[in-house]
């Protein structure tokens, strides 16, 4: 896919296929993460892949619009190290960054991805911390569900002019 074009036609997508999904495309979209630009290169981000539907299942107390995640053939979550990242602010912005390459390496590979939303609520990231039993120096950033779409996203027209400040 064209990446100018993959830009503009990437959608959340929250329906998916009954149908597995390799564990080398996992990696190729792990890959693609790993390439986003960080502050200093600090590259602070953690990347775990699961398919515990226990663990999605009490996910929805904390956060009721995560239901995707039960039907998607996998969830990343990606994490933040307070240890790596250059400032917290940055280690913000450097996991949102490897999180949209996620959405985008996804929908290059014709996968559908949705991000759902974990830092900075507290409850959602105390709950995967602990479901997870990740050690202190990473933090829930940000889920992501993975799957084979099972429908086809409208496309909208957001280019907005008035955004732009020409000066
Ligand atoms: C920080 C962040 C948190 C989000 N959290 C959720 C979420 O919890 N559940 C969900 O269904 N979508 C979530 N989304 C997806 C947005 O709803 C979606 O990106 C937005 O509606 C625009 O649609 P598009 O991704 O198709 O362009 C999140 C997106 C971002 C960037």
């Amino acid at each position: 896919m064209e990446l100018y074009n993959g830009l503009l036609t990437r959608r959340s997508v929250r329906k998916y296929e009954n149908r597995p999904v390799d564990k080398e495309l996992i990696t190729s979209i792990l890959k693609a993460a790993m390439y986003a630009p960080s502050a200093n290169n600090t590259q602070p981000w953690h990347f775990l892949v699961s398919r515990d539907k226990e663990i999605f299942k009490g996910f929805l107390e904390s956060h009721p619009h995560s239901k995707m995640l039960m039907e998607a053939e996998w969830g990343i979550l990606v994490l933040r190290n307070r240890d790596l990242q250059y400032t917290q602010g940055y280690g913000t912005t450097d996991c949102s960054a490897a999180t949209q390459n996620i959405l985008l390496a996804a929908h290059a590979l014709g996968l559908g991805a949705c991000w759902i939303g974990t830092y900075p609520r507290e409850n959602r990231m105390a709950y995967l911390k602990e479901a997870f039993d990740l050690p202190d120096h990473l933090e829930a950033f940000a889920m992501v569900s993975i799957g084979w779409p099972a429908s086809e996203p409208v496309q909208p027209n957001r280019f907005n002019e008035n955004r732009i400040i020409w000066k």
